[in-house]
């Protein structure tokens, strides 16, 4: 099946403002400026349904987006932020909390870290967080255009050991430059949507290569 439209829903804070759906979900979780629009984006062949700013800090929103009723992505307000007060992080981790706690058709949360950097306390503790509500915590590592080949293995190893993640644990790379990733990501969420019984399946198109 190829994407034929996907379009934007709705942005929610609270629970009340989610749009009501039975359709599977996916979610996208990371700091600020990591990729996470940008990688909505990549994957479903559109420029800028999902809103990307160099601006870090803009959405603190849940942006809902419809892939051809067929499922729906999910755009998670970033963390990490320098330039906002306690109680804008209080704000967050309540918005973040209940969406994990209680949106019952998602299926997994995806969390963006980027390669260049070692992760933080925030993307430590939400990798964690993932664990707890139940979800095997898949990670993309964003920007993999920006390392060089000869650091590469550096850089992944980095990131697992900082998150923790066992041998089990699925890290794959993408990058928007050249697309780099686009059908790894694709072929975790057929299997998602076959593992938890859904029958779709989407050929991911216009390019793109995969992790090797
Ligand atoms: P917030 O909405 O603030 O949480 O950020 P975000 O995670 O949605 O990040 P966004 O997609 O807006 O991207 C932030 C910046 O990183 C933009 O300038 C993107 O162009 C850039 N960017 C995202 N992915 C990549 C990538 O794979 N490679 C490179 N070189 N730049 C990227
Ligand atoms: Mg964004």
């Amino acid at each position: 099946m190829k994407i034929k439209k996907s379009e934007f829903v709705t942005s929610a804070v609270t629970k009340d403002q989610y749009p009501e759906s039975t359709l599977p979900e996916i979610a996208m979780v990371g700091r600020s400026n990591v990729g996470k629009s940008s990688l909505i984006n990549m994957l479903i062949n559109r420029k800028n349904l999902a809103r990307t700013s160099s601006t870090p800090g803009k959405t603190q929103l849940i942006n809902f987006f419809d892939i051809d009723s067929k499922f729906t992505l999910v755009d998670l307000p970033g963390y990490g932020y320098a330039r906002v007060s306690k109680e804008q992080k209080k704000t967050w981790g309540k918005i973040i909390e209940t969406y994990l706690k209680t949106r019952s058709n998602l299926l997994e949360v995806i969390l963006l870290v980027d390669l260049r950097h070692k992760p933080t306390a925030e993307d430590i503790e939400m990798y964690k967080w993932i664990k707890t509500f139940g979800f095997n915590g898949i990670v993309v590592g964003t920007k993999h255009d920006k390392i060089k080949k000869s650091q590469l293995q550096k850089h992944i190893k980095i990131v697992r050991d900082a998150l923790g993640m066992g041998q089990d644990d699925v890290l794959v790379m993408t990058s928007i430059t050249n697309r780099y990733g686009k059908y790894d990501v694709w072929e975790i969420f057929n299997e998602l949507f076959e593992v938890n019984g859904y029958d779709v399946h989407f050929e991911p198109q216009q390019g793109g290569t995969q992790n090797d």
